[in-house]
């Protein structure tokens, strides 16, 4: 077994012999984060998967992010640390179940948040993430009625910002729905300047407590930009590698869950490790792929998302 150093090194070594890039999600361990190349949400990622001149695109996130950098690139190899790296939101929406979903809506415009399968996507119009949401809602005609899947809250949180009637399909982020209200509310007694940020996943009674919602770029730019020195963080605390590494004397607090888990953390972003990032890149794999006629229909719907939001 190599220690972290050598484990970096190697890394290093294999990117240039491979011509591979990293991507790594904000959620990473922070010696993942430290390694990638590029780190962002989940609306970043995309274009940058969409944009780059690599071989090989080695994905440190989950299945979902690395499927869609596979429908953006069908010709490129893309590798996962570890294929069990799924998660509860496209989980929630099993494409059989959201095909007779849309079926039983005909006249409606599906819009699905990228946390799905690509199966998902290829039922899907419009591909959207936190960070682009509302925004790809209000370009629509609103005489037009609209699905939004798999996240209610995402969902929620869209009719709320644009007044609009949205269907939603109830599913939601296991880590994202376990912050308590109390505990936070007793939280903001201890440090009443804090601020709490918070991601549009989380639940309503969370969110009317919010001073600010983004998705995990927006946030880190809102602790990076607001004169406000601590902040009470309801995401996955990973984003906080990058907070504190941009500014340090600030102090940044991860929002209390309904039980002292570790719940915010999330178990699917986590079973990726350095060593299995290198072990994925010495061996060239495991690697997502996926069936050429579910790429050529899901790609649509995300072009279309990457389009709408230039
Ligand atoms: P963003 O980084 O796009 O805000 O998404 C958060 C998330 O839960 C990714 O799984
Ligand atoms: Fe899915 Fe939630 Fe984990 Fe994001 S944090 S990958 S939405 S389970």
């Amino acid at each position: 077994t190599l220690d972290p150093p050598a484990l970096v090194a190697a890394i290093q070594a294999l990117k240039t012999e491979l011509n591979a890039v990293i991507l790594a999600h904000y959620y990473q361990e922070p010696g993942i984060q430290d390694v990638a190349d590029y780190i962002g949400d989940s609306l970043g990622l995309s274009q940058q998967a969409a944009q780059t001149s690599a071989q090989v695109i080695v994905f440190a996130g989950v299945h979902f992010m690395a499927e869609t950098a596979k429908i953006l690139n069908p010709d490129k190899q893309v590798l996962l640390p570890d294929l069990d790296a799924g998660c509860s939101l496209a989980d929630s929406c099993p494409a059989a179940e959201f095909a007779a979903f849309k079926a039983a809506h005909p006249n409606h415009l599906v819009i699905s948040y990228i946390n799905c399968t690509a199966e998902v996507k290829a039922l899907s119009d419009i591909i959207c993430t936190s960070a682009n949401a509302v925004k790809i809602v209000q370009q629509i005609p609103t005489d037009q009625p609209i699905i939004f899947a798999p996240d209610r809250n995402l969902g929620r949180y869209v009719m709320a910002q644009t007044g609009r009637e949205l269907l939603l399909w109830e599913g939601s982020c296991i880590v994202h729905e376990t912050f308590s209200e109390k505990r936070i509310i007793a939280l903001g007694l201890d440090y009443p300047d804090a601020k709490l940020i918070a991601h549009p996943e989380c639940e309503p009674a969370i969110l009317r407590h919010a001073d600010y919602i983004g998705s995990t770029t927006a946030l880190l730019h809102y602790t990076q930009t607001s004169p406000e020195q601590t902040f009470i963080v309801a995401t996955e605390s990973g984003i906080i590698h990058q907070m504190q590494r941009a500014n340090p004397e600030k102090t940044y607090i991860p929002a209390p869950s309904i039980s002292n888990c570790n719940c915010n953390e999330c178990p699917y972003m986590r079973l990726n490790t350095l060593e299995k990032l290198y072990y994925c890149m010495a061996n060239q794999s495991p690697e997502v792929t996926v069936p050429p006629n579910i790429a050529a229909a899901a790609r649509k719907p995300i072009q279309r998302m990457l389009e709408l939001s230039r």
